[in-house]
């Protein structure tokens, strides 16, 4: 496979063409960035741990049976994925307060959210991702009702798989933000599951191993990365 033209560089990733057109090269950068670009650093290795730590996630969830973009490794940065027609909306699932949640309706941050809150964003950086529901998706054309209903199952089917994984390594996996595509008529899990787009904490101390360690200038940003990386088994 060739890697030709960049077609869109991202805030921490860039996505390459091929000479298959129905691939891409996912490159996964240094490049870390905070409150909508606001705050952007380079932190070493951060590009290969997120490479590694994002493939055996979506590895973890094909077995699962959930059809994701992940193809396979290309190098220590690099992935290649199947082709998606991306859902312009961000979907996130939250098993216990923090973030954004917390901060919007007063929730302190660790209660337990029982049933796990679901919530979509649109995925717009000028206009700071809001949060919108359903009908917004549906009245502005984004996607159909029927892949709403998709995107849901599936994000509620992705927790299922890994609230169990992070589990057996100690970790409790707080909240985390999916994208999907259209691939062959399907819907397809797209975009990276790293510790930039979830929050992990250590289930008994609550030790964060996210990118609120980089948002909250907690320091030791890569290396909380790859030991939560570790503690699901891997060796980067
Ligand atoms: P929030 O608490 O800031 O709303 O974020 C919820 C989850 O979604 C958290 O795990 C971080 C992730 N997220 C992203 O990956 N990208 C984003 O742009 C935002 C706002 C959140
Ligand atoms: N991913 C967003 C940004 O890069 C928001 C965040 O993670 O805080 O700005």
């Amino acid at each position: 496979m060739q890697k030709k033209q960049e077609l869109y560089a991202g805030k921490a990733k860039t996505v390459y063409e091929t000479d298959d057109p129905n691939i891409y090269l996912l490159e996964f950068r240094n490049d870390t960035s905070a409150f909508d670009g606001e705050k952007v650093r380079q932190l070493t290795d951060k590009g290969k741990v997120n490479n590694l730590f994002n493939a055996h996630i979506m590895q973890a969830l094909e077995v699962a049976g959930i059809a994701t973009h992940f193809i396979k490794l290309i190098d220590d940065k690099t992935s290649a994925v199947k082709c998606l027609d991306m859902i312009p909306v961000e979907c996130v699932l939250r098993n216990y307060a923090a973030g954004g949640l917390s901060k919007r309706l007063g929730i302190e941050e660790g209660q337990v959210l029982s049933p796990p809150i679901f919530e979509f964003f649109l995925k717009d950086d000028a206009l700071h991702d809001p949060m919108i529901c359903d009908s917004h998706i549906m009245t502005f054309g984004w996607a159909s009702e029927d892949e709403v209903r998709q995107m849901k199952e599936l994000t509620c089917k992705v927790n299922d798989v890994l609230q169990p994984l992070f589990a057996e390594g100690g970790l409790q996996l707080v909240d985390f933000k999916l994208e999907f595509g259209r691939c062959d008529g399907n819907i397809v899990l797209g975009d990276e599951f790293t510790p930039d787009g979830c929050r992990i904490w250590d289930a008994k101390t609550q030790e964060k191993f996210d990118k609120d360690r980089f948002r909250r200038d907690l320091g030791d940003v890569v290396e909380h990365y790859r030991l939560a990386a570790e503690r699901l088994g891997l060796v980067i």
